[in-house]
């Protein structure tokens, strides 16, 4: 079904291809559709575009609902919502958005540019960006654009060529780590670390700087006036590249019942996976001080259990007889959320409790209602009492899981954005100090952000 759907799109041009005349059109629609189905097929299981691996959780994906449209850019507005009201009537009723892992609507040429840029919205527009195709865009009548990997290649798992766009609604890019581009190429993305490239820059070219981890853990950038746009975590970059990405099958459901019990069966309560004792935020001494008043098992080299990584029954016991985790990052900064909370937490049948960035984040980020922040009580005592009294009551336990099934957390094909952003009809920009955006006053804090004015 899905397949004869894209096939069906293609040959209406629904689906943004290279235009071509119609006799050959057909011919090639005809021609192509078999030996498309089969390529399709493999299409879906592999992912050409993987910058950071998603992880694919498969309970993610039980009870899912009837198709629904792509989330809506106003998706981050709505507050969460128990109840379904009716569905808006769609265009897109036949299927998923692209980007799903079982999506098949594909985005046709923008006739209203979206906000792509963070000037223009205070959202992540990783949506925006992953259906936008410029207006003018030709498919194959236009130009290559050429980003070079200026620290390589390998470094992110990408080969050379146009491969890594083959899925891409605009796949009209390059990838090249040939330094020797950097004279010509349309951008060069810097990862993790910015040397000067020495040569002479044309004014078109985009200047990328690229972070995985938190300012305290990346390179001090002190040239000024050198980035145009900026790709990292942080929900004000350009090109947007959290850890994980949850979206909503439709932003109106947000919450379901569940088969499960969450709680059955589960006997012991705070469980906490940690290998670095030294962190920043102080969250080993708020951990010593919770388990003062409620039980804390520890596991790793800052406590007395043993459970190795590699070991999948270490995991096993979080879905099985923990119910609460913690879910403390080793940074206290702003949007810093990774895989700690999503995969060990939210990926598993726990309630995770939360350290790292601001209350706010967290809640733009992550379901409705799926984890508790340390900062909503006042001290480890408190926060202690508030998990003594869910470990009583089940139901509002129970009530933290509720997102499950409403939505997944997406592949956010960096690559496919980048692309497309990079055929967009820009205004030139860059970041005076970008050091100064990346870890000026207010991004990060070594204590809670009770005690920060933000
Ligand atoms: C709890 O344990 C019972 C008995 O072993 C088992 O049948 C049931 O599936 C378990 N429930 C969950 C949610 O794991
Ligand atoms: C990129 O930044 C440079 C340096 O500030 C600037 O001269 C150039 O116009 C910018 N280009 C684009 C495409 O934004």
């Amino acid at each position: 079904m899905i397949q004869y759907h894209l096939i069906s799109n293609f040959c209406n041009g629904a689906i943004i291809m290279p235009p071509r005349v119609s006799v050959r059109r057909i011919f090639l629609c005809v021609l192509l559709g078999g030996g498309a189905l089969v390529l399709l097929t493999l299409n879906q299981k592999l992912s050409w575009v993987n910058v950071q691996s998603p992880t694919l959780l498969p309970h993610f994906r039980f009870q899912t609902a009837r198709p629904l449209p792509a989330a809506q850019p106003s998706a981050e507005e709505n507050s969460g919502q128990t109840e379904a009201p009716p569905l808006p009537p769609s265009r897109e009723e036949n299927g998923r958005a692209w980007f799903f892992s079982d999506g098949n609507v594909y985005p046709k040429r923008a006739d209203v540019q979206p906000a792509l840029f963070p000037e223009e919205s205070s959202g992540d527009r990783i949506i925006e960006q992953l259906i936008y195709v410029p207006e003018n865009y030709q498919g194959y009548d236009t130009q290559e654009k050429v980003i070079l990997a200026y620290n390589g290649l390998n470094q992110w798992g990408q080969k050379a060529g146009p491969g890594t766009f083959h899925e891409c609604p605009v796949n009209r890019c390059t990838l090249t780590g040939d330094r020797d581009a950097a004279t010509d190429a349309d951008a060069i993305i810097y990862k993790d670390h910015f040397t000067h490239p020495g040569v002479m820059r044309p004014s078109k070219q985009v200047w990328i700087l690229y972070f995985l981890e938190c300012p305290y853990h990346t390179q001090n950038v002190k040239l000024h006036d050198v980035f145009n746009w900026t790709a990292t975590y942080r929900r004000d970059s350009d090109i947007v590249a959290p850890y994980e990405r949850w979206t909503y099958y439709n932003p109106q459901v947000r919450q379901m019942a569940q088969a499960r019990d969450y709680a059955a069966n589960k006997t012991k309560k705070v469980a906490w996976f940690v290998s670095n004792c030294g962190a920043r935020n102080g969250r080993l001494a708020y951990a010593r001080e919770l388990a003062k008043h409620i039980s804390v098992d520890i596991y790793g080299t800052c406590g007395p259990l043993k459970c190795p990584r590699s070991d999948k029954k270490c995991f096993d016991l979080l879905d099985k007889d923990y119910k609460f985790y913690l879910a403390f990052e080793n940074s206290n900064c702003r949007d810093y959320i990774t895989e700690k909370f999503y995969v060990n937490g939210l990926g598993r049948n726990i309630l995770p409790i939360v350290m790292g960035a601001r209350p706010e984040d967290y809640e733009r980020s992550a379901p409705d209602g799926s984890y508790i922040h340390v900062d909503e009580f006042a001290s480890p005592a408190e926060l202690a009492a508030y998990l003594h009294r869910l470990d009583k009551d089940n139901d509002l336990y129970n009530s933290y899981f509720r997102w499950k099934g409403t939505g997944e957390f997406i592949n956010t094909y960096f690559w496919c954005r980048l692309c497309a952003m990079l055929h967009a009809p820009f205004k030139p920009k860059h970041y005076d100090d970008v050091n100064n955006w990346w870890r000026g006053p207010g991004v990060c804090t070594s204590r809670s952000w009770r005690n920060v004015e933000t």
